[in-house]
C-alpha cells in the first residue's frame, strides 16, 4: 500500500500529476524477457467504465460502486479487468516447466438480500480466458459456467465462489450455504469452507459471519508462485485489520493446468429464479509479477458508502408482498363494484342515472325533491306559462319562504344544454335584490328545470294592466319610479357589476315580478340563450319579445347589452305611461312619447290613471331618459349605469339629438312602419314561436301582443 494511497490523498493542486502518476502505475507493464507486471487498485469505480468490462446484469452505480447483479430473479452479472493479466511464468529453462505466476487481490464486497429468507446465489472472482462468460447460466451457476461447459477442462476457469445458497448444487456437494469454494472448470467445488474468519488473539478460535448480511466483506487472495499455495482469507470490513491465519491455505498445483499464458481477472454473480441477492463490489485492488506482490490495502473509508441494507426491513419476501397486494386489490375492487352497483341500483329507481357532467354541480337538486314539492307537478300548482316553459309553486322546508317557484322547460334542442347548465350554474351565483334568486337546477330526461324563490305578488305586468287591481288602486307614481331604478339597477349588475356580462335579452314587465314590499326582481336573465343555443346554426333566432326588441336585432340578431337598454327604455316609458308598446300595428310607444317631446307636451304621456299624483320633474326626466334608450343607433343609447345617473339626478340629461329617429327620415310614422316591417319579418317571425310569456302570477292576463 502506501505510496499509491498518499498520492491519491495529495492536495487538488497535484491532481494533475497524481491523475497521471497513477494512470501510469496502474498500467505499468514492467517487461523483461520473462515478466510483465499488472497492478490496480479501484476505491469504487467511478469514471472507471472503460477500464471494467461489464457484461448482463454489471453496471457502475453513480455513487461509485461496481453492482453485479440488482435483486432481480434469474440474472448474471460480469465485471472483468479490462486488460488481461500475464499469469504463466514461461520459463526459459524448461518450457515443461510452466509455473502460475503469484498474484494478490483484495476486494471489499457487500450482498444485499431480498429479504432474510430470499437470498442468493452468490458470485465469484473468477480467472478467465475471455473479459466476459459467453452463455453462463443464472443461479448455481454463478454466471460462470453452463450446463453445456459445465467441468470442460477446456473452459480454462477458475473461481473462487462465494455462495449463499444451500444445497446449490444438483450433486448435493454443497451443503453449507454460507461458504468459499475454489472450482477448476465446474461450478462443483474441489474446496469448500464455510465462512469464518481466525481471531488474531487466539488463531484457534474461528469467528464465522455472513456473507449477506448486508455489511461490507473483505476478501484477500494471495497466490504464492513458487509454493503453489492459495490463501483466502475472508472477514468483515469493519474489523479494520487482517486476521493473520487465511481461512484457506493450501496447495493448488490444479492452476498451473487452467490458467493460459493471459487470463482475465474479474468478478461473476447471478440470481436464481426464486432466490436472489444485490451483489456488489466496492473496491478492488491487484497485484501481479515480480517476487511478492501485494495488492494494496483499500480501506473501507476511502470506499464509497455501502449500499443500503434494504432486506433487514423487509418481512416477507416479494412473492408473499404480491400475494397480499393482489388479494388486498381484488378485495377493494369487488367493495367498490358492489359500492356502485347498488348506488346504481338506487339511481335507476328513482330515474337519476347522471351523465358525467352533471356531476359535481353545486346547484343540481334532485328531481325527486322537486316532484314531491310540486305534487307530482299538479296542474293546481302551475303559477305561469310562457313560451319558455311552466312555472309551478312548490313546497319545500329548506327554503326560507318554505315556497319554491319550479320552471319547467322542454327546450327544442338538448343539444345546448350542456353548455348552458355551465351558464345556470354561474347564474346560480348572481345575487342582487333586484334579481329573482336562482336556487338551482335539475335535469330530468327531456326537462330541464330551474328553481327560484317564490315571489308571492306577482309580476309587473299584472300590477300595471289587470283591472280592477286588488285595492282598486293604481300603481302610485313613487312606487313606479323606485320600480323603474330597480329594474335599472339589476340591469346594471347584470351588464356590468358581475364578474361576466350578462345580457338579459328579454326585459319585459312580465320579467318583472314584484315583492311585497314593493321591490322589483327581474327574472329570467340569460335564458333566451337555451333558445338561440338550441336551434339550427344556419339560422339566427332571435329571441325577445315584440315592441321591445332593438331594431338591430333585426339586422343583425346580436343581442348586447344596448340591446336590453332599448328593452329597459320600452319598459320605462310602459311604466310611466301605462301603455302597452305597440298595439295592433299603428301604435308605437315611443314615436308617441317621441312626438309629445318634440312638441314639449311630454307629460301627456304620463299615465292617466295617476291624475295629478305624480312628480312633474321625474315623470319628464324618466319619460325622456326612456327616449335615450329607444335610440335607433345602439351606440346613442346610454349605458345603464348613466341611466342610473340619470335618474338619481346625479347626471344630467342631455337633448335628443337628431338621428333619434332614422337619419333617412325624421317622419316618425315611416320608423313606426319600419318597426312594424321587422316584427313581421321572417326572422322576428320565427321568434314568436320563443316568445318568454313567464307569469308568476295565475290572474295575469296575456294581452297586448
Ligand atoms: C479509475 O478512474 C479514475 C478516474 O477516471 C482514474 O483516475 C483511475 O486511474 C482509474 N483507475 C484505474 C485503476 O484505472
Ligand atoms: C433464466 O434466463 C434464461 C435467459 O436469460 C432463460 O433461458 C432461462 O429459461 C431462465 N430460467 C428460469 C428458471 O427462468
Ligand atoms: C499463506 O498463509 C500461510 C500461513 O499463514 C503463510 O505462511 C504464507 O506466507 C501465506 N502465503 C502468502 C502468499 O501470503
Amino acid at each position: 500500500m502506501g505510496t499509491q494511497r498518499s498520492m491519491v490523498s495529495v492536495s487538488s493542486l497535484l491532481k494533475l500529476f497524481v491523475f497521471f502518476s497513477v494512470h501510469v502505475r496502474a498500467q505499468r507493464t514492467t517487461t523483461t524477457t520473462t515478466t510483465t507486471t499488472t497492478e490496480f487498485t479501484f476505491r469504487g469505480f467511478s469514471g472507471n467504465q472503460s477500464e471494467i468490462q461489464m457484461e448482463g446484469a454489471a453496471m457502475i452505480k453513480p455513487n461509485g460502486l461496481l453492482r453485479l447483479t440488482d435483486r432481480k430473479s434469474n440474472v448474471t452479472g460480469t465485471a472483468f479487468y479490462h486488460k488481461p493479466v500475464r499469469l504463466l511464468e514461461t520459463s526459459t529453462r524448461s518450457s515443461t516447466n510452466v509455473m502460475v505466476r503469484s498474484f494478490s487481490t483484495s476486494f471489499v464486497f457487500v450482498i444485499i438480500p431480498s429479504s432474510p429468507s430470499n437470498k442468493g446465489f452468490g458470485f465469484t472472482f473468477t480467472l478467465s480466458p475471455t473479459p466476459y462468460r459467453p452463455n453462463a447460466g443464472s443461479a448455481g451457476y454463478l454466471g460462470v459456467l453452463n450446463k453445456e461447459n459445465d467441468k470442460d477442462p477446456r473452459n480454462h476457469v477458475f473461481a473462487v465462489e462465494f455462495d449463499t445458497v444451500q444445497g446449490s448444487r444438483d450433486d448435493n456437494t454443497d451443503r453449507i450455504g454460507n461458504d468459499i469454494g475454489l472450482n477448476y472448470n465446474s461450478r462443483t467445488s474441489d474446496i469448500q469452507e464455510p465462512v469464518v474468519y481466525y481471531n488474531n488473539d487466539d488463531p484457534n478460535k474461528k469467528e464465522d459471519f455472513q456473507l449477506e448480511s448486508g455489511n461490507p466483506i473483505q476478501a484477500l487472495l494471495e497466490y504464492d508462485g513458487p509454493s503453489q499455495t492459495l490463501n483466502v482469507t475472508v472477514y468483515p470490513a469493519r474489523l479494520g485489520f487482517k486476521p493473520t491465519k487465511p481461512l484457506i491455505s493450501r496447495p493448488v498445483p490444479k492452476l498451473s493446468q487452467i490458467v493460459q499464458e493471459e487470463m482475465y481477472v474479474g468478478f461473476t454473480a447471478a440470481t436464481g429464479r426464486d432466490q436472489s441477492s444485490a451483489h456488489y463490489v466496492m473496491g478492488w485492488s491487484f497485484s501481479s509479477g515480480g517476487d511478492r506482490p501485494i495488492a494494496d490495502m483499500l480501506d473501507l473509508s476511502e470506499l464509497p458508502h455501502a449500499p443500503p441494507n434494504t432486506a433487514k426491513k423487509r418481512g416477507y419476501n416479494p412473492q408473499v408482498i404480491a400475494l397480499i397486494v393482489a388479494l388486498s386489490g381484488v378485495t377493494v375492487i369487488l367493495l367498490a363494484l358492489l359500492f356502485f352497483f347498488s348506488k346504481y341500483k338506487k339511481r335507476l329507481q328513482q330515474g337519476e342515472i347522471l351523465e358525467d357532467w352533471e356531476i359535481n354541480h353545486p346547484h343540481r337538486l334532485r328531481y325527486k325533491d322537486l316532484y314531491a314539492a310540486t305534487d307530482g307537478f299538479k296542474e293546481s300548482r302551475i303559477i305561469g306559462t310562457g313560451g319558455f316553459g311552466t312555472v309551478f309553486r312548490g313546497d319545500v322546508s329548506s327554503s326560507p319562504s318554505n315556497q319554491i317557484a319550479v320552471k319547467k322547460i322542454t327546450p327544442n334542442s338538448m343539444q345546448g344544454v350542456r353548455e348552458f347548465i355551465a351558464e345556470i350554474e354561474s347564474l346560480g351565483r348572481l345575487r342582487h335584490k333586484n334579481l329573482v334568486n336562482l336556487q338551482g337546477w335539475c335535469k330530468h330526461k327531456n326537462d330541464l328545470l330551474l328553481i327560484y324563490d317564490y315571489i308571492p305578488n306577482g309580476s309587473l305586468d299584472s300590477l300595471l294592466y289587470s283591472k280592477p287591481r286588488r285595492s282598486g288602486e293604481v300603481l302610485s307614481w313613487n312606487v313606479r319610479f323606485q320600480i323603474a331604478k330597480g329594474i335599472a339597477s339589476g340591469l346594471l349588475y347584470l351588464h356590468e357589476e358581475w364578474e361576466q356580462i350578462v345580457i338579459h335579452r328579454d326585459v319585459k314587465p312580465s320579467n318583472v315580478l314584484i315583492e311585497s314590499d314593493m321591490n322589483p326582481r327581474l327574472g329570467d336573465f340569460g335564458l333566451a340563450r337555451l333558445y338561440e343555443r338550441g336551434s339550427q346554426s344556419n339560422t339566427t333566432v332571435v329571441v325577445g319579445t315584440i315592441g321591445y326588441m332593438a331594431p338591430e336585432l333585426a339586422r343583425n340578431g346580436k343581442s348586447s347589452s344596448a340591446s336590453d337598454v332599448f328593452a329597459f327604455g320600452v319598459l320605462l316609458l310602459e311604466i310611466i305611461s301605462g301603455r302597452r308598446p305597440t298595439d295592433s300595428g299603428t301604435f308605437f310607444l315611443a314615436d308617441w312619447v317621441m312626438e309629445l317631446h318634440a312638441s314639449d307636451e311630454i307629460l301627456r304621456a304620463v299615465d292617466p290613471r295617476l291624475g295629478s299624483g305624480y312628480d312633474d320633474g321625474e315623470a319628464k326626466l324618466a319619460l325622456v331618459i326612456g327616449l335615450h334608450c329607444c335610440h335607433q343607433r345602439p351606440a346613442s343609447r346610454p349605458s345603464m349605469r348613466t341611466v342610473l345617473r340619470y335618474m338619481n339626478g346625479d347626471e344630467d340629461v342631455p337633448e335628443i339629438d337628431d338621428n333619434w329617429g332614422y337619419s333617412d327620415s325624421s317622419s316618425r310614422s315611416e320608423f313606426g312602419s319600419k318597426f312594424e316591417g321587422y316584427v313581421s319579418s321572417d326572422r322576428a317571425s320565427s321568434s314568436v314561436a320563443s316568445l318568454s310569456v313567464t307569469r308568476i302570477s295565475s290572474t295575469s292576463v296575456m294581452s297586448g301582443r
